[in-house]
């Protein structure tokens, strides 16, 4: 899959199409956010299902898989949009299964089901079973069989839920139900207003500095040339008593949809919309790469003096912001990054790319304007009496501009062709700063298929039968990384052949991203065939003549595949003389660029060589452009020509490395840095399967650094208590791998290391 457009601050589907954000909540010392969810079809035709994110801070989300999908006769067309209270064990779901009978059904007044479903968890990703509260038979007679989207939320011990409808007589309103249990909901009133449109979904109830709010999205309102410029909206009411005061929307852009509240852990109500619209005339050129849309940055809500809601990016942002600098006129940047104005002259602009906003003070009019880029997107105009600041959060295709301290915001998806882009500001004083979320373990080189031995302790000849497994150094370190949790991603090239699928599936199970793996019929994928003898000599047999890995060229990595990028991984295997080995240069390339780390593991395979001295050649020639190098025992001597370290780490110093890492085996492992060095010992255990050991040494110890924050530019000077925690952390991982079969299926999560 192509990269191209993939943000790097938002939440996207991994493919297919991605709409409403649904079950918003912090738990167990994760964010969750679920959404609406139609895998492998873009432009979302299929049913849909819950997907699943987890963050530990609001910037890094990681994918968790499906955990909802229309399986009872009770949303067997679709598990729609609900939400999520948590309790101290567990976490209550609400959403609405829908049901579309078969008939002559007009579906507004008949022929739809719309049920009230609720589920538990205990971790967020495994659900109980389904209990169905209530039924279309349960709303108010006004109601359609338009009823959905459960937002619910308990007060001193009451469970409260709002629904959003449609009424017989075509009028938006929103559902009120109380109940001292899940199970025992009542319906409990009606809000409405006239002439709003003539149905509300996504409803949201929720205080904010004391003040209670009821967010909706209605359709089917007048378009007016300041206000409901889209064909759907969402916005919200100040409510008073069971009064509903003025309408305000949320969002001025092309792009905005169905958001959701929550509380995060420190009290701050957080809200996260959708940054797409259903049915509106202008398009995503990411259908044709297999996926579409993507939710907003979560924002901040607060109250301002007038008692209206302020939209703010949350704060988190600030720990990636990088190196803020005044600009006048003309820069080019790379996506993405922020921009802040303030002091606007009478005419005013600012211009990323084909997108710009202008201010004429005469007319008191803000517009954002887009060129092809917005692929349909042409004008949005929104009407102030001064204009104080702007913000910009520019991504790779969308941006969020929040205006006078959050009391406007415009979202919209736009699609430069390139990362890099023009940025002009006229007329106003303007600073720009570089996000940067590089949180992503990347690996270039091979993924093959090992055969494993059914029998150890003995010679190759001697071997019955091999089992496939999925393996390849690179590819191992992406599952150990992504079993921690991490995100991690994979740069290779698999043959169209069953081989190639297992690979990919592996991997997927694991949760590392397989969007930058290319499937080539020019050559199948790697093999490889592996024994073991008692004094603990391997002896491998290679099918790479070549293999689709081998082929990968220079001019298929582009600097998309790398975006996020916390570290960059490479062994010697794939460093022969084929074109993957140019592929590795120009990885490294971007990835230094990017201020990525760039980590080296020569785990030597001599079999792979006809000439040792090449072999030995190559290692040295990649050496200087690594920051960090790991290497065994057993190979420092055919790579320094010595086999004590102390003598080797001269020579092993050269170029960019910061960091040597010596793994012993069961002995441990030791770290050598400007600093000093530390060692650090391997729990006792027995040995079942030393397959991919290393590699998950090195995954799990990038994994640590990197959640201890450790960056490209701290290396050099790393404390080194940082390093012994990352080496015992490595050793503690490592120890349990061995004593499981497989590489990447032996790697323990998280949770088992605790
Ligand atoms: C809003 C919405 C919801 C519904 C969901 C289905 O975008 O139409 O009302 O529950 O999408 O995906």
């Amino acid at each position: 899959m192509d990269r191209r457009w993939r943000q790097n601050l938002h939440i996207e589907a991994p493919e297919g199409w991605l709409n409403d954000p649904n079950g918003l909540c912090y738990f167990d010392g994760l964010y969750h956010v679920y959404f609406q969810y139609s895998p492998g079809t873009p432009k979302g035709e299929a049913t849909r299902c819950w997907g699943h994110y987890v963050s530990p801070d609001l910037l890094s989300w990681k994918y968790k898989g499906i955990v909802l999908y229309p399986d009872i006769p009770e949303d067997r067309d679709g598990v729609f949009s609900g939400s999520a209270v948590t309790f101290e064990d567990h976490i209550g779901f609400f959403y609405t299964g829908n049901v579309m009978e078969e008939g002559p059904y007009d579906y507004v007044l008949e022929g739809r089901g719309a049920n009230v479903i609720s589920v538990t968890s205990s971790d967020g990703d495994v659900m109980s079973s389904k209990k169905v509260l209530l039924k279309n038979s349960d709303y108010p007679d006004f109601c359609s069989c338009h009823v959905r989207d459960p937002k619910v939320w308990t007060e001193d011990g009451i469970y409260k839920m709002v629904l959003g409808a449609r009424t017989k007589d075509d009028k938006g309103c929103v559902l009120l139900y109380e109940g001292s249990s899940p199970d025992s909901f009542k319906y409990a009133g009606c809000f409405s207003v006239p002439d709003m449109g003539y149905m509300w979904e996504c409803p949201d109830m929720f205080t904010v500095d004391g003040r209670k709010f009821l967010a909706l999205c209605p359709q089917g309102t007048e378009r007016g040339e300041y206000k409901f410029q889209n064909i759907f909206h969402s916005g919200y009411f100040t409510v008073d008593g069971d009064k509903l005061n003025d309408f305000e929307e949320f969002d001025y852009g092309f792009d905005f949809y169905a958001p959701q509240t929550f509380a995060a852990p420190d009290g701050r109500r957080l809200l996260i919309g959708w940054m797409g619209i259903g049915d509106d005339s202008y398009s995503n050129p990411t259908v044709e790469l297999g996926w579409q849309h993507c939710l907003t940055l979560p924002r901040e809500l607060t109250v301002s003096p007038e008692g209206r809601l302020l939209q703010n990016p949350i704060r988190e942002l600030d720990n990636i912001k990088c190196a803020s600098k005044k600009m006048g006129g003309e820069v080019w940047e790379s996506l993405p990054f922020e921009v802040n104005a303030s002091d606007f002259a009478d005419k005013a602009s600012l211009t990323i790319s084909g997108a710009s906003v202008t201010w004429d003070k005469e007319s008191g009019v803000l517009s954002l304007k887009l060129n092809e880029e917005g692929y349909g997107r042409s004008v949005r105009n929104l009407k102030l009496d001064s204009l104080g600041n702007i913000r910009i959060i520019a991504d790779r295709s969308s941006l969020e501009i929040y205006i006078n301290n959050g009391l406007y915001v415009m979202s919209t998806r736009f699609y430069p062709e390139y990362r890099q882009v023009k940025v002009t500001a006229e007329g106003v004083l303007a600073e720009i700063a570089s996000l940067r979320l590089n949180d992503t373990l990347i690996a270039i080189g091979e993924a093959l298929i090992d055969f494993i031995p059914d029998r150890k302790g003995c010679e190759f000849y001697e071997v019955g039968s091999f089992s496939p497994a999925a393996g390849g150094a690179p590819a191992n370190v992406c599952g150990a990384f992504s079993k921690l949790g991490g995100k991690a991603r994979m740069i290779t090239q698999l043959g169209k052949d069953p081989f190639g699928d297992v690979i990919t599936r592996t991997l997927e199970e694991a949760g590392v991203d397989t969007s930058c793996i290319r499937y080539t019929s020019e050559a199948n994928t790697a093999l490889a065939f592996v024994s073991h003898t008692v004094d603990g000599k391997s002896t491998y047999s290679f099918y790479r003549n070549p293999s689709a890995d081998m082929l990968f060229e220079a001019s298929s990595v582009t600097s998309d595949m790398l975006d996020g990028c916390y570290a960059l991984h490479f062994c010697s295997v794939s460093l022969g003389d084929f074109p993957m080995k140019d592929a590795h240069r120009a990885a490294i390339t971007i990835a230094r660029r990017q201020g990525a780390i760039v980590s080296f593991d020569p785990n030597l395979r001599f079999m792979l060589w006809d000439d040792r001295e090449e072999l030995k050649r190559v290692i040295w020639e990649f050496i200087p452009d690594c920051d960090i190098l790991k290497i065994s025992d057993e190979e420092l001597e055919f790579i320094t020509g010595t086999s004590v370290i102390e003598e080797a780490l001269p020579l092993l110093f050269t170029g960019s490395v910061k960091l040597v890492i010596l793994t012993k085996g069961k002995d441990g492992a030791s770290a050598y840095c400007s600093a000093g060095s530390v060692s650090s010992s391997c729990p006792e255990v027995k040995a079942v399967d030393t397959t991919g050991a290393g590699d998950g040494f090195i995954g799990s110890f990038l994994w640590k650094l990197r959640s201890l924050g450790v960056s490209r530019e701290d290396l050099a000077a790393c404390p080194l208590s940082v390093l012994s925690g990352c080496l015992d952390f490595a050793n503690r991982f490592s120890a349990i791998s061995v004593q499981r079969k497989g590489a990447i299926p032996s790697y323990p999560s998280l949770r088992e290391i605790k």
